[in-house]
């Protein structure tokens, strides 16, 4: 599947100031929630591998790499990965919809608020997980269909963008053979959900 140009065009033209509006004073105390939420599910451990599919300019990638773990990262805005290798992050260019993440298998895969502008998410999670080693654990971010994720995707809308918005079912509906989804947790307007991938 191609990529759709208008959300890397999107993400390139944000790029340069993304990483400080992240800290701002309405979007940072909810990043601060948001990210506690993620990484208690994600739970980033010393000499694991863990792959930010979707990285921006590295928000997560910080968090993870406190925590001791060796992380690295995929985007597919170019400015977007200019911008998280000037910050000192392994970055390479990738389309989450061509293929699985390159550089696996992964010990854990994080992939936080990229899979609303994918435009199919179920393929996604499915290329994603088999970049994981059997036993791997994906963490997906994702906004809910409720008021305030409709507020979400109408900021969105603005600049010509359509996004998803996931209900419950949706989620479970990701459910396969190399999918296990194992917990979902719902976190300010979005969700937070941990699948496994099969032991052998
Ligand atoms: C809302 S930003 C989130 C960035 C980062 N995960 C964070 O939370 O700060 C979404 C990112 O996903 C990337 N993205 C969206 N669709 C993608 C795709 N199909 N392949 C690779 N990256 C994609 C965008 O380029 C953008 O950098």
């Amino acid at each position: 599947m191609s990529p759709d140009p208008q959300v890397f065009d999107h993400f390139n033209s944000e790029a340069r100031t993304y990483a400080k509006r992240s800290g701002g004073w309405l979007w940072g105390p909810l990043r601060r929630h948001e990210g506690r939420a993620i990484m208690r599910a994600l739970d980033p451990q010393p000499g694991e591998r863990i792959l930010d599919a979707g990285c921006g300019a590295g928000h997560y990638m910080a968090l993870i790499q406190e925590r001791g773990a060796e992380v690295c990262g995929v985007d597919g805005a170019e400015v977007m990965v200019s911008a998280a290798r000037k910050s000192g992050f392994d970055v390479d260019y990738h389309d989450l919809e061509s293929a699985p993440p390159p550089g696996g298998p992964y010990d854990k895969i994080l992939c936080a608020g990229a899979l609303e502008f994918c435009r199919d998410p179920g393929r996604v999670v499915n290329h994603l997980a088999e970049g994981l080693r059997p036993g791997g654990r994906l963490v997906v971010f994702v906004p809910r269909a409720s008021f305030l994720g409709r507020l979400y995707r109408w900021g969105h809308q603005k600049h010509g963008l359509r996004i998803h918005l996931f209900r419950e079912r949706d989620l479970w509906g990701w459910q396969g053979p190399t999918v296990q989804v194992q917990q979902i947790q719902s976190v300010a307007f979005s969700w937070v959900i941990r699948i496994v991938t099969p032991k052998p």
